[in-house]
């Protein structure tokens, strides 16, 4: 993140604070978020996207103090479901810049967003349709939908982080026709108002040219809408999944090269095909939580492994892992460490950072190189932490989640508290 910089004895420093500092006072493992890095990243993409609104997708991590920064900032709130609304309206953000999403939103979720007056939902499956149309007839109030579509693009990323190929749980698809079948039955509904179409090919997201297929494909399938309901649509959303680096291997676009090559490809697909330029949208969610926050967790033990190779290998664990960061598990991602606490002279010798949990597969970093004196009560930082590591954490083996903790001007604020045993233990009812 933007104030990470290593102090004058060569500890790492975020926000004005050396990272040795803000553990004394609240511990590890620890989510440290640099709000002035987040807040910069949010107004990039809203000035780098003037005159299209910018969603920032909750699910990458939201509390009551991010959802509030990014609104400040001039972003709207993508959530999907009932617990990010309740994060979001409990921030203060306008309801008509909140997005509802899901595949399958429940009766009391839609309620929710109907009753908060949300300025869009993403409607996602006949079933929901039929669902929503009777929630508002009952209230006899509308609803404002954009149809979620299925681009048949096969994004390049993660295949459970891929979304716009054909044999997936969401959207309605273009190929098979269900989608313009969709869009017809909304646009004909009494209950509803029809906004426009909706696309999220995936996530970690590199090559531009993914967008800049599923833009043309949903232009394409606007533009039919005109031709079929007689009505141009007055808004768009292209979704979010612009990918960050999480190790120096990544090199991610700039809001404003994205912002750029979008614009063009819309401007271009809508002259050929004679449509007005729709009010566009975009979700991003790790492209700004992500970088504004490193975890930092304390050594516990190292052990040096010897490899086939005759090679050796340290295993530096952790006082956290696969229940802080799912991450490295489920998608192999890969990250990067770096000790937090001090400047090292020692040779680099190869190294993992794994977890405390009860397997193997508990790894937080699978290749880096630390300096090879790395010792117990050392504090080792993981940055880019900011997305998908908090709101995927879990309790497994009983683990209290970590609290996360913003640093400004050298100032801690408590974002989320740490959880406790006894938070864990009240669960239980002991029956
Ligand atoms: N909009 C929609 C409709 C989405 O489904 C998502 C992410 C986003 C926006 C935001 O995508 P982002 O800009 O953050 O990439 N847990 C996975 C990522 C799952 C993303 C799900 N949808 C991970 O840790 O990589």
């Amino acid at each position: 993140s933007r104030t990470v910089r290593r102090g004058d004895e060569g500890g790492l420093e975020v926000g004005g604070l050396p990272v040795a500092e803000a553990v004394a006072q609240v511990g590890t493992p620890v989510y440290l978020l640099d709000e002035v890095d987040l807040r910069a990243r949010a107004r990039e993409f809203a000035e780098a996207f003037d005159g299209w609104r910018v969603y920032y997708a909750a699910k990458s991590f939201i509390c009551t103090a991010v959802a509030r920064w990014v609104f400040e900032e001039g972003l709207g709130v993508d959530v999907c479901s009932g617990g990010e609304l309740a994060v979001a309206l409990r921030a203060g953000v306008d309801p008509r810049v909140i997005g509802l999403h899901g595949n399958n939103k429940s009766v009391a979720e839609l309620s929710a967003a109907l009753d908060a007056g949300v300025g869009r939902i993403i409607v996602d499956s006949s079933d929901e349709l039929d669902r929503l149309e009777e929630l508002t007839r009952r209230r006899g109030t509308r609803a404002r939908v954009m149809v979620r579509v299925t681009t048949g693009i096969e994004a390049h990323t993660h295949e459970y982080i891929a979304t716009a190929h054909e044999d997936q749980k969401f959207g309605f698809s273009i190929a098979s026709g269900q989608a313009l079948e969709a869009l017809r039955r909304c646009h004909e509904s009494d209950q509803l108002e029809l906004l426009g179409i909706h696309s999220h090919i995936g996530s970690q997201i590199f090559d531009t040219q993914g967008f800049e297929m599923a833009a043309r494909r949903i232009l394409g399938l606007h533009a039919r809408v005109r031709d079929v309901c007689g009505v141009e649509m007055p808004e768009m959303d292209l979704g979010g999944g612009f990918g960050i680096a999480y190790t120096t291997m990544d090199s991610p676009s700039t809001p404003a090269e994205l912002a750029t090559s979008l614009r063009e490809i819309v401007a271009h697909e809508c002259r050929a095909l004679d449509v007005a330029v729709p009010d566009l949208s975009i979700e991003p969610g790790r492209a700004i939580s992500g970088p504004s926050t490193m975890a930092v967790y304390e050594v516990g033990t190292v052990k040096g492994v010897r490899l086939d190779s005759g090679a050796e290998r340290l295993y530096v664990a952790v006082d956290g892992g696969m229940s802080d960061n799912i991450r490295p598990a489920l998608y192999g991602a890969e990250y990067s460490a770096t000790v937090a606490n001090r400047a090292s002279g020692a040779l680099p010798r190869l190294s993992r950072v794994v977890g405390k949990h009860c397997e193997g597969g508990d790894i937080l970093v699978r290749d880096e190189f630390l300096p090879g004196d790395v010792a117990p009560g050392d504090l080792v930082a993981v940055p880019a932490s900011g997305a998908y590591s908090r709101s995927m954490a879990s309790n497994y083996n009983h683990v209290p989640r970590p609290p996360v903790v913003s640093i400004r001007d050298g100032r801690l604020t408590t974002l989320v508290r740490r959880e406790t045993l006894d938070d864990l233990l009240a669960l239980d009812t002991g029956a």
